[in-house]
């Protein structure tokens, strides 16, 4: 495996696979990898002939007072991961080659970066556009893998693409998760045993909200009122929203049908939490 510091090294490692004509498929990441990671770097192994995986800490999809700092970084052990799933590239860059003194030019994917996330932490899906396009101009992949978890992420990434014209096939993996539904984050390190149970309460409004829906129920605002009802029954957790939207516009619905999203986010303590259905 192969690990490549600069933009210099990791185009030219991409394109020689390129020029090889093989397909290649791109695993983003800020690293302490997780099951949900490595389900992506599978799918991408299965789709493609050589898989790329990022690890960067992208600071400018951080807000001011967020988890920047602290954010888990276990690049030992994230290295050991990827190479056992058998990948054969990591860009991992530092800030100072990601972002030259004097950047100034951003991608913003107007409209959907204010919906869900977008909403509470203003500025981040900036950050999550930019650097993902800075990303895809460096590695150039046939495919990019995302997990559906961030759902926002996705539907503004698939716009960006669309409407940038990039070359790649953007591919959405299920959300993997703990045995007791827990969906699997980074972020979950933070976590205590205490608050680690409390977090359960995000799988089970949406399991709550999906048996209404299939009970015939498709008033959005019956839906959402039964997942903020179970929310509310933890009462440390504190809710940042709860949406039933269109997959790809987020914009909110009035009827939920398949294919919809059904999102929440909420504080457990001071961590973020967030989690989503299809429905
Ligand atoms: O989903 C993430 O881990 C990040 O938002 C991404 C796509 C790697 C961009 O920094």
């Amino acid at each position: 495996m192969k690990i490549c510091n600069t933009i210099e090294e990791m185009r030219a490692a991409c394109r020689a696979v390129r020029r090889a004509g093989k397909r290649l498929g791109f695993v983003p990441t800020m690293g302490a990898l997780h099951e949900g990671h490595l389900s992506l770097v599978r799918a991408a192994k299965a789709g493609c002939d050589v898989v790329a995986a990022s690890i960067f800490v992208n600071p400018t999809q951080f807000g001011a007072g967020e988890d920047l700092a602290k954010y888990p970084r276990r690049f030992d052990r994230d290295r050991e991961l990827l190479e056992r799933e058998g990948v054969e590239l990591v860009f991992a860059p530092s800030a100072e080659e990601m972002y030259p003194a004097g950047a100034v030019t951003w991608v913003t994917v107007e409209g959907l970066s204010d919906k869900l996330d977008g909403r509470s932490r203003p500025g981040h899906f900036r950050g999550v556009a930019t650097v993902v396009a800075k990303l895809f101009h460096v590695v150039e992949p046939d495919a990019a893998f995302f997990g559906q978890k961030d759902a926002a992420q996705v539907a503004v990434i698939r716009r960006m693409v669309r409407d940038l014209n990039f070359a790649v096939e953007i591919v959405a993996c299920p959300i993997v998760r703990e045995a007791d539904g827990l969906a699997m984050s980074s972020r979950n390190a933070y976590l205590d045993g205490q608050q680690r149970n409390q977090a359960l309460v995000l799988h089970r409004s949406l399991m709550r909200v999906r048996k209404l829906w299939e009970s015939g129920e498709c008033a959005a605002e019956k839906l959402v009122a039964a997942g903020l009802k179970e929310i509310a029954e933890e009462e440390s957790v504190r809710l940042d929203y709860f949406e039933i939207v269109e997959a790809d516009s987020l914009e909110p619905v009035e009827r939920a049908k398949s294919g919809m999203v059904v999102a929440v986010a909420a504080f457990v303590g001071t961590t973020r939490l967030i989690d989503n259905i299809l429905l």
